[in-house]
């Protein structure tokens, strides 16, 4: 092992499903490069039915990603997401990745009640008001949001919203961002098939999780990120930078020990570790900054969407493990509060469910990126 690549983990041998699942056909692979580690997901569809037919998780001792430096992928990401897809025993050289949140633009905004053919051209004229930077620079697109509102039958628009707007949302990737994931991923081998902003993984893999609007909060490594779903269209979303590693760090140096200690004592305590030691609430002071992102998210929504209200906070990603972490938020924003399951819809062996109790939160957007493929084809096909 090189690189401070700690350990490649887990990971379903085909012995296990080769017998169970038959053919390599339809097979689609998502690759999620995450702050702490690499998840590579193998998802295969057999008629109607989406199968795991893989999975691994490469964790990694030094940071895979740097916030703050938007978006920068280490050096250490190429071989690591090589070593991860051998270890998943992926065949193919094409896959879905996503760039984190941070690192990209999602913007919600409101045009006037329009002909559909007339959106496009609408919204070249607005970029510029949005995109901080020259257009130039960046790879955009935009998407109507669907908020159940009535459709107009005249122009077929289905992101018509209450009030008679309507409601885009408009996303953008740094050019120098894509090229730096492409040439990462050429450098293990891989092409991208196509690459989008990780919010919109995280709703496509929890959409059977809630249909009504709610808050999915991804705690990860490096970055928390919040976004408000409705019918697994995206509404608005924010990250803030802070942490699984935050809430490590500050164990560490309030109990005066090193991290790979700080990280024991995390996960057997949660949300009560260094509790004891002088009575100050460690987890629970990261944890606010973040709460108060949540609520902030939670007014955003009531300020540009009309009508639509958060009813549920949707937990994933690594640091929703912290035990308490669920009766935590759930306390603190006064919303129901639950992990969700992004093998909700995808079958597996009865014999890996203790795997996917364990590891299911961290694979969220690896499950999201590989479902993209299925919609994809699907979209091809029309
Ligand atoms: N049982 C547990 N209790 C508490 N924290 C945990 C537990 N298991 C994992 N974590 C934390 O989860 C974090 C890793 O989560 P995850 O894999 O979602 O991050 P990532 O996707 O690599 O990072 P990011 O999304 O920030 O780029 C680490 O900080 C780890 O300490
Ligand atoms: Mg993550």
């Amino acid at each position: 092992m090189s690189n401070g690549q700690s350990s490649i983990f887990q990971g379903l041998k085909d012995s296990v499903l080769g017998g169970l699942f038959g053919s390599n056909s339809n097979v689609s692979v998502g690759v999620d490069v995450g702050s702490a580690g690499i998840k590579v997901v193998v998802l295969e569809r057999v008629g109607d039915a989406i199968r795991l037919k893989n999975y691994a998780i490469a964790k990694s001792k030094d940071d895979i990603i740097k916030p703050g430096t938007s978006g920068v992928i280490g050096e250490i990401a190429s071989e690591l997401i090589e070593k991860t897809i051998e270890e998943a025993e992926v065949s193919k050289s094409s896959v879905y990745a996503a760039v984190p949140s941070f690192s990209s633009l999602i913007t919600a905004i409101e045009i006037p009640r329009t002909a559909k053919k007339d959106i496009d051209e609408i919204i070249q004229n607005e970029a510029p008001k949005y995109i901080p930077v020259q257009l130039s620079d960046v790879v955009y697109g935009w998407q109507l949001i669907d908020e159940g509102g009535e459709e107009d039958d005249e122009n077929v628009i289905p992101g018509v919203s209450r009030d008679g707007k309507i409601h885009i949302l408009l996303v953008a990737i740094m050019r120098e961002i894509s090229s730096q994931y492409e040439a990462v991923f050429s450098a293990a081998g891989l092409k991208i098939e196509s690459l989008e902003i990780d919010a919109f993984s995280l709703a496509r893999a929890l959409v059977e999780s809630n249909r009504k609007p709610h808050l999915i909060l991804d705690i990860g490594h490096k970055v928390c990120n919040i976004v408000a779903v409705s019918n697994g269209n995206v509404l608005l979303n924010r990250t803030i930078d802070i942490a699984g590693d935050r809430i490590t760090k500050t164990i560490a140096r309030s109990l005066g020990v090193d991290s790979q200690r700080a990280e024991q004592i995390k996960h057997k305590e949660g949300m009560n570790a260094g509790k004891s030691k002088g009575g100050t609430d460690m987890v629970s002071q990261v944890m606010d900054t973040v709460i108060e992102e949540v609520k902030k998210t939670n007014r955003a929504i009531g300020k540009t969407y009309e009508g639509i209200e958060i009813s549920e906070i949707v937990l994933t990603g690594g640091g929703s493990k912290l035990v308490g972490m669920v009766e935590y938020i759930e306390k603190e924003i006064g919303l129901e509060t639950r992990i969700g399951d992004p093998f909700a819809m995808i079958n597996y062996p009865e014999s890996i469910q203790p795997v996917i109790n364990e590891h299911g939160s961290e694979l969220v957007i690896a499950v999201g990126l590989a479902l993209n493929a299925f919609e994809d084809r699907k979209n091809k096909k029309r």
